[in-house]
């Protein structure tokens, strides 16, 4: 375990991303920070309480201020508004930009070595103020999305084909809006190509559900956006991180060059360990992905120019 990392928004996605840290045991103290009094003190006793029951050491904490924080070895940014039915993520976009900026601006002035994970949406712009304000290498600044956007693909297709998701193997890359590119080359049951084991129309439903897995949510909950598998996506990361696992994940990443992009956040395969975004992964893409991955790097920089820092 690590000694200290922070979540940053005590709203769903934050609280129960900080359970889920909490009961893993991946750090000696969780501490919750949000601009709502009361709130991440009071769910952060709340978790706390449950610890003896659960069986986890971790002292969960919350707070208004950052100087609890200070040193923490990781960072979750789930900070920010979320979508209400019918809004985009991309509707988000000056509000939580204005939030993720002045949260980077603590972070970087109380944590200057902390590995940032960002979930706030839109997730490819906010993984860019983070990275802009901060100054943070790229190996420090990850986003999360793409973890979440396959295990939704993987569940789905699970139910669809009635096998263990842990056999689902997938990526889905690109932007974490209705523009992300699903790998089917890439997805196989246990090593067999979906292709053998499914009809095309079929997949290309569940790779359309994939899209608006977001939307389908808000659609349900009508008052906010998931919480409890971008919670799920967030803390995987991190327990690579914290573990040194190694773990090949799709997520956010600053490119250099790779897949011909630059100067930009989208979702590509990456080795996650101890140092953070160890490696970004290139594979081969048929000539539809990659004509996908390209119009999803538009999708992402055109709010990207309009963000203002
Ligand atoms: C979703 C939001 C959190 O995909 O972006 O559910």
């Amino acid at each position: 375990m690590v000694n200290k990392i922070t979540v940053v928004g005590a709203g769903n996605v934050g609280a129960t991303t900080a359970q889920r840290v909490a009961e893993k045991e991946l750090a000696r103290t969780v501490v919750m920070v949000d601009v709502a009094e009361g709130i991440p003190q009071g769910k952060g006793l709340d978790q706390w309480e449950s610890a003896p029951i659960e069986g986890f050491d971790t002292r969960v904490i919350g707070t208004n201020g950052y100087a609890e924080t200070a040193d923490s070895d990781i960072v979750i940014i789930t900070a920010g508004i979320a979508r209400k039915p019918g809004m985009s993520r991309d509707d988000l976009l000056n509000t939580n930009a204005g939030i993720v900026k002045q949260v980077s601006e603590q972070i970087k002035a109380t944590s200057p070595n902390a590995i940032l994970i960002i979930v706030s949406n839109p997730l490819d712009v906010m993984c860019y103020v983070a990275k802009e304000v901060t100054g943070f290498p790229r190996q420090r600044v990850l986003g999360m999305a793409g973890v979440l956007d396959s295990a939704r693909y993987r569940a789905f297709l699970a139910e669809a084909l009635d096998v263990s998701v842990r056999d689902i193997q997938a990526m889905v890359l690109g932007g974490h809006g209705d523009t992300m590119v699903p790998l089917i080359s890439y997805t196989t049951v246990s090593g067999i190509p979906v292709t053998q084991l499914i009809d095309r129309s079929r997949l290309d439903a569940i790779v359309d559900r994939t899209r608006n897995g977001g939307a389908e949510i808000v659609k349900h909950l009508k008052t906010g956006s998931a919480y409890y598998a971008p919670s799920s996506g967030a803390v995987q990361m991190a327990e690579a991180i914290v573990r040194d696992e190694k773990r090949i994940l799709p997520c956010a990443a600053w490119l250099e060059g790779e897949y011909g992009q630059k100067g930009i956040f989208l979702g590509v395969p990456c080795k996650v360990g101890r140092k953070g975004l160890e490696r970004v992964l290139e594979v081969e893409l048929t000539a539809d992905e990659k004509a996908a991955l390209a119009k999803s790097a538009d999708a992402v920089r055109e709010p990207m120019k309009a963000v203002k820092l």
